[in-house]
């Protein structure tokens, strides 16, 4: 195995500069980000037969690590993979791969692809499955500017893959609606969409989900999307702040008729939505519920809340 940081006997990590860009785990070796490579049959690749989940790294602490295994676990049995390491074993792979990086804000990666059926056939139960894991520096869903101002969200006329064809609540690559929806917000001035499932209801947006406060109440759906660790924290916050959730529809009419809205993601946490199609959510501000919860998510990061502490140098 590589070793990426080494502590030299006046006590300074000095880091390996191969992995200053980010370091993968994979086929049992660490190597750096640009040499991590899948071949080109891997059904990850020729079907996005892949089921991953994404854990964040803040002020040197994973975020809720536990939560994310969980529905890494939950989500390899939905989609029939298994993976070769149990949960200690997958743990000191993300230790190792943040040792190697040093990084302390980060974007933390775990994958199961399918992997290649044997010479000749397509049987997917035939396959080994294969497990990846990698770090690269935090990466936010949406810019300084954005978060601050609150972003514009298209409410798009694309439908979400439905449950029924692919289970939301295991993470998954299907994301040509997605990217449909991305153009076209990028081409109607917005700053990302929400899809809808098939009711017209809305589903979810590419990397979050999405909230709609009205009379006290918010509002996140749910059935239609991938369950995400930040909706779960947002909704443990607003239980610990005494704010009334529920799991439920939204209507595009619900959204634009809203109090405040906000869309919660690993890739950036509770981010306000301040206008649905150009047009302002109520006066076009970021709203007191919004503002309150993001201040205690951040707040929860700095006291260590359900952290996993990294120790950089063993
Ligand atoms: C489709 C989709 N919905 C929602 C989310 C938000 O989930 P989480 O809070 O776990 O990052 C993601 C995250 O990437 C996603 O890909």
């Amino acid at each position: 195995m590589t070793r990426g940081a080494t502590t030299t006997s006046d006590g300074i990590i000095k880091l390996d500069s191969r992995f200053e860009d980010g370091a993968a785990f994979m086929d049992g070796s660490f190597v750096p980000i640009s040499e991590a490579r899948i071949p080109i049959l891997d059904w990850g690749f020729t079907r996005s037969d892949v089921t991953y989940d994404v854990v964040h790294v803040w002020g040197g602490k994973f975020f809720r690590l536990n939560h994310h295994l969980d529905r890494f676990e939950k989500s390899l049995s939905s989609v029939r993979m298994s993976i070769p390491h149990n949960r200690e074993e997958v743990i000191a792979v993300l230790m190792r791969l943040m040792r190697l990086t040093q990084f302390h804000d980060a974007y933390v990666e775990i994958l199961c692809t399918r992997g290649m059926p044997p010479k000749g056939t397509r049987d997917p139960r035939k396959c080994d499955n294969r497990f990846i894991a990698f770090a690269v520096p935090f990466v936010w869903i949406a810019d300084n500017e954005m978060r601050e101002r609150g972003i514009n969200l298209h409410l798009s006329r694309f439908v979400r893959i439905p449950p029924v064809s692919v289970d939301p609540t295991a993470k998954n690559f299907h994301w040509g609606d997605m990217i449909r929806a991305l153009f076209d917000s990028y081409e109607q001035g917005c700053d990302m969409p929400v899809v809808v499932d098939l009711e017209g209801n809305i589903a979810e947006g590419p990397g979050f989900n999405v909230f709609a406060v009205k009379g006290g109440t918010v509002t996140t759906p749910g059935g239609t999307c991938l369950e995400g660790i930040t909706r779960q924290t947002a909704l443990d916050l607003m239980a610990e702040l005494n704010v009334k959730t529920q799991v439920g529809t939204v209507s595009p009419d619900q959204l634009r008729n809203a109090d405040e809205v906000f869309v919660t993601s690993t890739a950036g946490g509770i981010i306000p939505v301040t206008k649905v199609d150009h047009e302002p959510v109520a006066d076009g501000s970021v709203g007191p519920v919004t503002e309150n919860l993001r201040r205690v998510y951040w707040q929860k990061h700095d006291e260590g809340w359900d952290a996993t502490p990294i120790d950089y140098e063993s």
